[in-house]
């Protein structure tokens, strides 16, 4: 495991006596985290539980950690500053790490707009255990579907700091998918995902000979 400052010495790291490779043997598939990052309203939600019910129908066991959710709880001391964002992700990071030694398969829909955030959970996880997808949307579009009325409050200077109007959003250089939402349905963007995580090893190729069926 990596070795992370904490405040004090006097702690170890126990492994337990039933391993990653037991547990996923049980599960029958890998323990992954699937990343998606974009503006808000991109889709990244809708993506994210859209993939669980298929995985879910394949047998997978799964967990969705949806940015709203998790700042009701876990995350609800902070806020919207570089700073506070990057300890959301920090966390996340954190759960989906123990969420990936469980065997599960996690999905993550956050903005995490900092390539250095996603880049340092990246490190945690492992490469082969983590799936950047950038979900991408132009704002305008965002900001027409935008449900939940805030970025029209951004542009009124309701909301400081909104990603994409006040405050940054940095795509992935790399990232392992791109899936564009203004342009790509959400049935063929849950494939794109299912055929890369298969190619990944992460699932079995159960996902494509069903598919040919
Ligand atoms: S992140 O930047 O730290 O990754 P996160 O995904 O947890 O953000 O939360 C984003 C959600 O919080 C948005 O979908 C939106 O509903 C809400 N929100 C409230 N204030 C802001 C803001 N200043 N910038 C972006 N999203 C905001």
């Amino acid at each position: 495991m990596n070795h992370i400052s904490t405040k004090t010495n006097n702690i170890k790291w126990f492994n337990g006596f039933v391993s990653k490779e037991n547990r996923e043997k049980l599960h029958s598939h890998k323990g992954a985290v699937i990343w998606f990052t974009g503006l808000s309203a991109s889709g990244k939600s809708t993506i994210a539980h859209h993939l669980e019910i298929q995985l879910h129908k394949m047998g997978c066991s799964t967990y969705v950690f949806d940015g709203d959710n998790v700042r009701h709880g876990l995350c609800r001391d902070l806020g919207f500053s570089a700073d506070d964002r990057s300890e959301n992700i920090r966390r996340i990071g954190e759960m989906t790490r123990l969420f990936i030694d469980a065997g599960i398969i996690a999905i993550t829909a956050f903005i995490s707009p900092y390539r250095d955030d996603r880049k340092s959970v990246r490190n945690l996880t492992g490469k082969d255990r983590f799936v950047e997808v950038y979900v991408k949307c132009p704002i305008e579009i965002c900001e027409d579907r935008d449900s939940k009325g805030i970025y029209q409050k951004a542009r009124k200077g309701e909301i400081k700091n909104f990603t994409g109007i006040s405050a940054p959003y940095e795509p992935p250089e790399h990232p392992d998918l791109t899936i564009e939402t203004d342009k790509e349905d959400i049935n063929s963007s849950v494939k794109k995902v299912l055929r890369f995580m298969e190619k990944r090893n992460i699932i079995s190729n159960k996902f494509q000979a069903d598919e040919k069926q």
